[in-house]
Formats: C-alpha cells, structure tokens, sequence
C-alpha cells in the first residue's frame, strides 16, 4: 500500500506539471474518457472557482448555459478540493420556493462609470455549491432575463458587481470562470482594473463558450461612459469597429474553452464563427473544447415523476406506456408499432429546420407520426402548426416551452431528430438517449461527439452534410432498424447506457484549471 501512495505522490507532482486537457482535435470524449483522464488529480490546497453567468438551474433556466451551470458547479463541487461558487443576478422570475431560503449577507454599493448602484447580496448553498444572487430591482426586477435595450448595461453592473462582492465576502477565487456574453464584463474588470489590487492579483480568468452566435456587440462610444472602460484598454475589446465582448474576453483570459471538442475545431471556420474566426484562430493556443455533461439522477427514466411510467435500460417495456398515454395526450392514434419520430427545439434557424421542412411530408408518407415541441421565429412556428393541421392523426405540434411534456416526450417517441446546423453541444440529444429515445443527429458540434452512427456500432444515427435528403435517408435507415424488434431494443439500451455524466467532462475541467494554476 506504502509503495502506492508514494508513486501517488510522484504522479501527482507530474500532473500538476502535465495537465490534461481536452485536445483541440475533434474527438469523442466518451471514447477516449478512460485513458486519457488522470485516474487522480492531485493538488494541495482546496482550489476555490468561481462561475459568473447569467442564469443557473434549477434557480432560473432560458436554455442549455443554466444545466450546465447547475450540474457541471455541481459535479466539480463533489470533490472536496475545489470550493465552488456561483454568482448569478437575482431576477424577479426566480420563485419564491426557492427565495424563502435565500440568506441576505448585506449590500454594497457598486461604481459604474459616473453610476453607483445598490446592490444587495443573497447567499444560498446547495450540494456543496454556494450560489450569489446580486440583486438591484432596477436592472432585474422585469420578466424574463435578456432582450431588453439596456442588457449591455444590466450586465455590466452585474459583472462589476461580482469583482466588487469578492472583497465584500473575502472570496478571492483561484480561477474565474465566465460563461457567455454576459459575463465576459467580469474578465475584462479585472484584468484591466482589479488585478491592479493585491489581493486580485493572482486570479486566473477562463472563459467559456457557449455559443458564439450571441457576443455582445456595443458602439465604442459607451466604452467609458456606460462599461466603465478606459479607452486605454479599447484595443481589448474593439472588433469591426464595435465594441464586442466575447472578443474582449477571448483576448484576456488565460484560456477560453467551448462545450465540445468538435465546435472548438468548428469555431475557428468562417462557416461557424459568426466573425469571430480570426480572434479564435489567433488565440488558439489557449482554446480547448470540453464536451457538456447532464446530471444522470435528475434525468432518470427509473424516477422521473413527470414520466407515465418509469423503466430503466434493465426493463425497458414500460416505456411502451410512456408511448400510449403520449399519442393519447396529443390526440395521436394510438398505435404501439408505430415509430413516433420527435423534435424538441428551440425553433430557430440554426436548428436544421429547413431541412425538416424540405422533406417532412416525404417522411409522413410512411406509417410514422411526428411530434414537434417548441417556440422561436414566428415563420416556423406557423409552419409547423400548419403542418399539424394538414396531417391530423399524424403530426402533433405544441408550440410552447413546458419541461414536464419534454420529459413525457423524451420518453414516449422512438426517435429523436436534431439535424442542427452548428450545435456547440446540445442537450437534448443526451436526455433523450437517456430515456431510450434514439437520437438522429447531424454530425456537427457536440452532436458528433455524443453520438455516433449506428452502422459503426455506435448509439444513434448520423448524417454529414447540411443536406435534407441525406438527413431523409439516415431517418429511412433508422426506421428501417426500428421495425427490427431485436436490434432495435439492443440500440435502445446501448443508447440508454451511454455515459453522459460529468464524470469525464469534470475531470477535463479540472486539468483545465490545473493548467491555468501552474
Ligand atoms: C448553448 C448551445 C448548446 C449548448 C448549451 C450549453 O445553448 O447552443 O449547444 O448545449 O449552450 O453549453
């Protein structure tokens, strides 16, 4: 045993000098998980890391950004040599369940440029995670989270606000952590204000993307006056003659990282860059892509109370009862051998719907019913309860965002189709492999990482080019399998069986973090 943890030590020292990190090359993290990931990281002293986003499940959630707060804060919070911490803004849509429990630890006043503001401070932990809500009712006592004309300034107080809370609860993390858009303000304060004090001095700042498509584009004219930037730093931030604070962020963070191996390739391409190609390849030195996880007990089929019925990948037939009392609830004929193939999407261009719309009613001619849950541009949400009007006892659209029918849809249809378009990881394709729902996929961002083509063995279907009748012929393919009843329950467990926790992914971060420290 002696010798054992004397080479533990040994390893340790060599860990912390090599850190792995998820590769930049396009690979399948699930594939690689067991060689590459050190079996034990080792450091120190307790690493303390501070997550600064815009929204955090179960507290608020818009979209995939919130699960991965929640779970991966929570996962990396599992190990007891990190002190986790979230920061999010207090938004009134935050309910009182969970307000109730919310510790008020005081109020600071926090300086914008020529502003100072209020901002209270609430305290909550759970599961080891200790979540901040910065509360100001003028910037965040309004319905939903983003889309109002001063988001750039209600995040700007938001970001200043958490630079400033540090000092007012002595928390100076080891490694900040900013995801998205909306918390890149807090990279760019302290690298170029607070690192100036000592006791910011050392902290390391890492940013994540979670979808390029969204980068905060401001005119240079506000710089000063509402971000509180010297036009010193304007060099930072300036991209095409804008203010852009993804840009910003990528050029002073010690590292920025994307929710997947394959999207941290993709970004660097004009196709998937939305212009900010040129910055990623210049600073891809420092980029590297780390595949999302979803947190396996609050998906689980086995106990799921929004479910009809609950089964596991041991006994899967009581999913056929999740299928009945689903066709029977969207007035679907009841049919148990007929193949509901099923969308849950947030309905935007980038999610593959053009190709769905090219060749759906091709699709409809065979024996299957298609379900569509959804809200988004008001084209595709006319054209798909279009569509359910023309092919009743066939189509079901509900246009609306409802996660208990998510669930009771995940777990229902056969086949899950997202033919996105970019995807930097998805979700839902997870969740609904999870529940036994095989996923067709285009193989682009996370989709390709996550599931991988039948044919080769793997755990749902793929298709490569953006192109509707190749995306028609890998559907035919699967419901060519589905009426195989053998094959299809094998690819159903298999696809129930695939490990999308964090367990790998959190190990990725950890090296990540390690890297930045050394
Ligand atoms: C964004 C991306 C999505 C990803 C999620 C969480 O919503 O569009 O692909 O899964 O963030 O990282």
């Amino acid at each position: 045993m002696s010798t054992t943890k004397k080479t533990t030590k040994k390893q340790a020292n060599v860990q912390a000098e090599e850190p792995k990190v998820a590769p930049i090359e396009a690979v399948a993290l699930n594939e690689v998980a067991a060689e590459e990931v050190p079996a034990e990281v080792t450091v120190e002293a307790k690493k303390k890391i501070l997550f600064v986003a815009s929204e955090a499940a179960p507290f608020i959630a818009t979209g995939g950004l919130a699960e991965v707060i929640g779970s991966l804060s929570k996962a990396l919070a599992k190990n007891d040599r990190y002190d986790v911490r979230v920061i999010i803004p207090l938004y009134q849509d935050i309910k009182k369940e969970f307000r109730k429990d919310f510790k008020f630890i005081g109020n600071i006043f926090v300086p914008l440029s020529w502003r100072n503001q209020y901002c209270g401070i609430f305290e909550y932990t759970v599961d080891n995670v200790t979540y901040y809500f910065v509360d100001n009712e003028y910037y965040f006592k309004r319905p939903g989270c983003y889309g109002y004309y001063d988001d750039g300034e209600r995040f700007a107080f938001f970001c200043r606000s958490v630079m400033e809370i540090l000092g007012f609860v002595g928390f100076y993390p080891d490694v900040l952590h900013c995801h998205d858009w909306q918390a890149a303000l807090a990279a760019l304060y302290l690298k170029t204000i607070y690192c100036f004090r000592p006791e910011y001095q050392f902290i390391r700042a890492v940013f994540t993307i979670h979808n390029i498509e969204y980068q905060g584009k401001y005119s240079l004219d506000i710089l000063e006056d509402l971000f509180g930037i010297s036009y010193r730093f304007q060099y930072l931030v300036e991209y095409d003659r804008c203010i852009n604070l993804m840009k910003g962020a990528i050029e002073c963070c010690e590292r920025f990282s994307t929710v997947s191996p394959t999207y941290a390739g993709e970004i660097k391409d004009p196709y998937y860059a939305h212009g900010l190609d040129q910055i990623v390849r210049r600073n891809e030195f420092k980029l590297c892509g780390i595949l999302n996880g979803i947190d396996p007990d609050y998906y689980d089929p086995a106990t799921d109370t929004a479910l009809f019925a609950n089964y596991s990948a041991e006994d899967i037939s009581p999913k056929a009862i999740c299928k009945e009392e689903l066709q029977r609830m969207l007035n679907l004929p009841v049919k148990p051998e007929t193949p509901v193939i099923a969308m849950i999407t947030r309905l935007v261009a980038h999610k593959g719907l053009d190709l769905v719309k090219e060749v759906i009613e091709q699709i409809l001619r065979q024996d299957v019913q298609f379900v569509l849950l959804g809200t988004g541009d008001a084209s595709y949400e006319a054209y798909f309860s279009d569509l359910a009007r023309r092919y009743q006892g066939k189509v079901a659209t509900v246009i609306t965002f409802n996660s208990d029918l998510s669930r009771k849809i995940y777990s229902g249809a056969d086949l899950f189709l997202m033919p996105s378009k970019s995807e930097p990881c998805g979700l839902s394709q997870m969740i609904a492999s999870r529940y036994g729902t095989v996923a067709i996929v285009r193989e682009t961002g996370g989709l390709r990482d996550s599931i991988t083509p039948y044919g080769a063995g793997g755990n749902g279907f793929t298709f490569h080019d953006y192109n509707a009748h190749d995306m028609m012929y890998v559907v035919n393919e699967a419901l060519g399998v589905y009426r195989k009843k053998d094959e299809w329950e094998k690819l159903v467990k298999k696809a129930m069986k695939t490990d999308f926790s964090w367990a790998t992914s959190a190990k990725y971060y950890e090296g990540l973090y390690l890297d930045m420290l050394k």
